[in-house]
């Protein structure tokens, strides 16, 4: 007997059969099938073949492949009893109930008294699957695997590409052929993680940014998740994903965090726009609306806060266009160093007498918004919190520090507690729009205990003050997946401020995230973690990309740096109502020296295509920047934004030089755009209209 499910849109199906009663396959995944096929012939079709050398029957590659089942790869659950036993449970149909974009799935191991109930969803307008399992216990039991629904991946999709990174580079992608046995990530951080961005992207050979097949996968959890992309040695591939393991604890009742996937037939962005709109549209709530330009005063003063020198430059980051004023690390306890104070959420007398009013005060009467540090989570021994609960803290005693810093148990009540009602003091006291929430070290034990303790206690927060921005920051881009995005309204993509290290991340983060949500900074002239010299250009540029701020001591500018700073902010003040909403398309350059991406209104009337030379290319002149997403019937007005940027040594005549060219979407497609000769480390800035 065979039952089928069929979630399926426009873009894509997903169809699912469970053989007599088994746990349900994914017997289809891809382009959308035409209406009227027969679902359980399809089903019945897609059952392979046994040959020689095999057990009688192949054990379904299922929404959880079960070791009861001889499954010849790796399990979607793995757990054991009270007395350690493994559990080896064998599910069978028990119901199932359909809402107007999903369908949920329960089966049952009535002799084991367990339950596993599958949540799948199909996200209207956006097209995401979102799936979730969850595994339900009458005695309890310790889980030490438990994967969100188990997808395979067609045997025409040979190479994945998978996210790896580090402090100041995150988001380092690798092109990897999907061979057989398992490719493995398991991440015992304790957070996302710069290294273990939860992300993959399966996708045929050749498929670009622009064209061909890919399946995209991200795992939303804050708490460090486990991957296995696994060909099998009969040819089927899997895609799992869970929390990582052993971070479950024992219990009854344990649910993976949601799954989100997507087919693409339209290259790697046909599946970014999708996660960038979900993420902007219905992962992000209540994101303030223009995105204010920000101003944080990290690489300016680091812990040395002086109120007056604070102020002098507030006027100054206000004279530049920014909106809203963010006061980091250095204003708490007696936080003169990263080596004290953290848990003491109480303002330094020392250096703000009269609390942060005279300097709040201050930066709304310059118009601005006022946001504030924390790192919540964290404590230093040198701290009253240590000397008072030092048994507060996570994980043994003579454990490595990280960054002379230890973390406090997030699971208890009490840490929760504390956290809040010192965290809501500072904002019922003083006039706050916004907070950066930090977390700058790994944990010292895997346990999801501590990411869902974060959870609560932002939410509580969240709850009780609504109108409090929440930027997520984890030494940069260490705390950065969609769990995080349902509770904060941006990300502090990475600690580089380096424009030419930040077009690369900026580009790779774009797979999944939109300009919305991604924290970009002008940094300092001198760059204080590459110890790089840029142009205030490219710096400029590179920031009016995402959410734009600056993050250097506007007091170094020279005036001619300023009246540049100052023109593309305005620029970008401009242009953000649609930017913020646009679709963020990565192009395929054809000189690997230039990374190029083209923002595309929703209606498809206006973009703006960056394109940096991030090195001299090899041959001498740009090749032409091949544009996408067009209508190729219709005809654009195309402008150089920034032409008197030609360096002496552009001596020809391409048009854009010197004036706008209209021509179709075709030509600008299919040709591309011939812009002038220029200096590396430099960025042409194009716009774009519908005429
Ligand atoms: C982390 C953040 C920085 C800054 C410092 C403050 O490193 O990523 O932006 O806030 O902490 O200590």
């Amino acid at each position: 007997m065979i039952r089928t499910w069929h979630l399926q849109d426009d873009r894509q199906s997903l169809v699912l059969a469970s053989f007599d009663n088994r746990l349900p396959e994914a017997v289809y995944w891809g382009p959308a099938l035409p209406t009227g096929e027969n679902l359980e012939t399809l089903s019945a079709a897609a059952l392979a073949d046994v040959a020689a050398g095999m057990v009688d029957r192949n054990a379904g590659l299922s929404l959880c492949p079960e070791a009861s089942e001889s499954f010849p790869g790796q399990t979607g659950l793995t757990a054991r009893d009270r007395a350690g036993a493994p559990l080896m449970p064998s599910f069978r149909f028990e119901s199932e109930a359909t809402s107007e974009h999903g369908l949920t799935l329960v089966f049952a191991d009535k002799s084991l008294d367990l339950s596993l109930v599958f949540d799948l969803v199909l996200t209207p307008e956006t097209s995401l699957l979102k799936l979730q399992t969850r595994l339900e216990s009458a005695d309890e039991i310790t889980v030490d695997w438990l994967a969100a629904p188990v997808l395979p991946v067609p045997a025409h999709t040979g190479e994945m590409i998978e996210f790896s990174g580090r402090w100041c580079a995150e988001f380092l992608t690798r092109r990897l052929p999907f061979a057989p046995g398992a490719r493995v990530r398991d991440n015992r951080t304790g957070r996302t993680d710069h290294a273990h961005f939860p992300g993959l992207i399966v996708c045929a050979t050749g498929t670009s940014n622009t064209a061909g097949e890919a399946f995209a996968f991200h795992y939303g959890w804050s708490g460090g998740h486990k991957m296995v992309a696994e060909e099998l040695a009969d040819g089927r591939r899997q895609v799992q994903f869970g929390h990582a393991t052993a971070s479950l604890a024992s219990g009854r009742h344990f649910v993976s965090a949601p799954l989100y996937a997507t087919y693409s037939d339209t290259g790697f962005n046909g599946a970014a726009v999708l996660f960038q709109r979900h993420a902007r549209d219905h992962v992000v709530h209540g994101a303030r609306m223009p995105r204010p330009v920000h101003y944080n005063c990290w690489e300016a003063v680091y812990f040395k806060h002086d109120l007056e020198e604070l102020k002098a430059i507030a006027s100054k980051a206000a004279d530049l266009g920014a909106e809203r004023f963010v006061l980091d690390d250095g204003w708490f306890g007696r936080r003169d160093d990263d080596t004290s104070s953290l848990g003491d959420w109480v303002i330094d007398k020392r250096k703000y007498p009269d609390g942060l009013t005279p300097l709040i005060d201050h930066i709304k009467a310059l118009g601005m918004e006022f946001g504030i540090w924390f790192e919540p989570e964290m404590v230093n021994e040198d701290s009253d919190l240590y000397r008072a609960h030092p048994d507060w803290v996570l994980g043994h005693a003579d454990q490595i520090r990280g960054r002379q810093q230890l973390v406090l148990d997030m699971s208890r009540q009490e840490v929760r507690d504390y956290l809040y009602a010192h965290i809501a003091d500072i904002l019922q006291k003083n006039d706050i729009g916004y907070i950066k929430w930090d977390h700058n070290r790994i944990l010292p034990v895997v346990d999801a205990r501590q990411a869902e303790g974060f959870y609560e206690l932002v939410d509580r927060l969240r709850a009780n003050f609504p109108g409090v921005e929440i930027e997520s920051c984890s030494s940069g881009g260490g705390r950065i997946d969609f769990g995080v995005l349902e509770r904060t309204h941006r990300v502090w993509l990475s600690d580089s401020n380096d424009a030419l290290e930040r077009q690369r991340i900026q580009h790779d983060a774009a797979l999944f995230l939109p300009a919305s949500v991604t924290g970009s900074h002008v940094g300092p002239r001198h760059c204080h973690t590459s110890g790089r010299t840029l142009d205030i250009r490219l710096r400029a540029w590179t920031a009016a990309q995402r959410h734009m701020g600056f993050e250097m001591d506007p007091r170094e500018l020279t005036e001619d740096e300023a009246a540049i700073l100052r023109e593309v902010t305005s620029w970008w003040k401009a242009n953000r109502d649609w930017m913020m909403q646009a679709d963020i398309l990565r192009l395929d350059s054809t000189d690997p020296a230039v990374i190029a991406e083209q923002q595309l209104s929703r209606d498809g009337g206006q973009f703006v295509a960056f394109a940096a030379l991030t090195r001299p290319s090899d041959q001498i002149l740009p090749r032409p920047l091949r544009l996408t997403g067009l209508d190729p019937q219709t005809r654009y007005r195309i402008s150089l934004v920034n032409r008197d940027e030609a360096p002496r040594l552009s001596r020809g005549a391409p048009l854009l030089k010197t004036q706008d060219l209209e021509a179709s979407g075709q030509y600008l497609m299919s040709h591309g755009l011939t812009l002038p000769w220029r200096f590396p480390e430099t960025l042409w800035v194009v716009e774009g209209k519908r005429i």
